[in-house]
């Protein structure tokens, strides 16, 4: 078990929805810092990562079906850790917070 700390982005409402996230469910959450692709798993963990697809700037949606993360724009798909599972993206989603 993470502390709780590390789940939250220090946004009252964004922290709610993140925090109302169910095991193995995601979703885009707006907070202060920008969007979240926030994603917990079945473990409780919570998975933060930036939306923004690396092909052009999109931003990805939770496909809930395939577990995953969907560019809208052209197709590209990211796992839930950000790798990328279909082009033409060819870098992963960044962690949420990293630059
Ligand atoms: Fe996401 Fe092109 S911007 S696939």
């Amino acid at each position: 078990i993470g502390s709780v700390a590390s789940h939250f982005v220090g946004d009252r409402h964004a922290d709610g929805e993140i925090a109302s996230l169910r095991p193995g469910e995601g979703m885009i959450v707006h907070s202060d810092e920008g969007k979240v692709a926030a994603y917990r798993a079945e473990d409780g963990s919570i998975h933060k990562l930036s939306p923004a697809c690396p092909h052009m700037g999109c931003f990805v949606q939770w496909n809930s079906a395939e577990k995953s993360w969907d560019c809208p724009c052209h197709g590209s798909r990211f796992s839930i850790e950000g790798e990328v599972l279909e082009g033409p993206a060819i870098s992963p989603l960044k962690e949420f917070g990293e630059s």
